[in-house]
């Protein structure tokens, strides 16, 4: 079984997808759950599928090294196979990005490699984009930079709002996020040469098509 673990910051809408994905793939389970946020409504997900929820708040004055060792600690307890950063709203340090390097994997509410960061739905609306989604990509020390392995795509309408547009490309990240982690539990994707391959084939740049 694939030890699956899911990093949150917020609502934890991606963690539920996974979570429940996991109840029907018996090689994943997803075996905790970490905030860097005491409120997050994450947590009370995972306490409801009666899964281990930790926090790991930031200090006052810390630095971030500080705290990713003391965040790699936590992660390193659970023993995970494979990390899932759903709405993780922190910079991870080089450091500990390289040390799972392969074994991470985030979910960015863009087409990447457009608008990598925060804000996107309002920058891909005042950019007047047509298209717009949301991208599962492995983990390397630059932000929202890794390989991309599957992009899923909305229309943008001309009178969306940055809520409606958010809504649409949510609904789209429930649907890929979970696959992704299946494709990675079942031993296809891997990540190579800071490519990304399933099945032994490299996705390409917006990844599997
Ligand atoms: C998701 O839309 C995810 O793409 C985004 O945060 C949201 C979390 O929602 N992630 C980022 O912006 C990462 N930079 P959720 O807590 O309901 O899963």
């Amino acid at each position: 079984v694939c030890r699956v673990l899911v990093l949150i910051s917020g609502n934890g809408s991606n963690l539920q997808a996974v979570m429940d994905a996991c109840d029907d793939n018996l090689r994943a389970e997803v075996v905790g759950v970490i905030s860097n946020k005491p409120q997050a409504y994450g947590l009370v997900r995972a306490h409801q599928a009666e899964i281990d929820a930790s926090c790991v708040i930031a200090r006052k004055g810390e630095s971030r090294a500080e705290y990713d060792e003391r965040l790699q600690l936590k992660i390193d307890e659970y023993q995970p196979d494979l990390i899932v950063l759903a709405g993780f709203m922190r910079i991870l340090t080089d450091e500990l990005v390289s040390r799972y390097l392969g074994k991470m994997i985030n979910i960015h509410p863009s087409l990447l490699p457009k608008y990598p960061g925060l804000h996107t739905h309002e920058r891909a609306l005042q950019a007047k984009e047509e298209e717009h989604g949301a991208s599962v990509h492995f983990v390397i020390p630059e932000l929202d930079a890794g390989p991309v392995i599957l992009q899923a795509k909305v229309p943008v309408y001309e009178d969306d709002d940055a809520e409606q547009l958010a809504l649409r490309v949510h609904e789209q990240e429930h649907a890929i996020y979970p696959l992704v982690v299946k494709w990675f539990s079942h031993g296809r994707l891997i990540m190579k040469d800071n490519k990304a391959y399933l099945d032994g084939q490299d996705v390409g740049p917006h990844g599997y098509a």
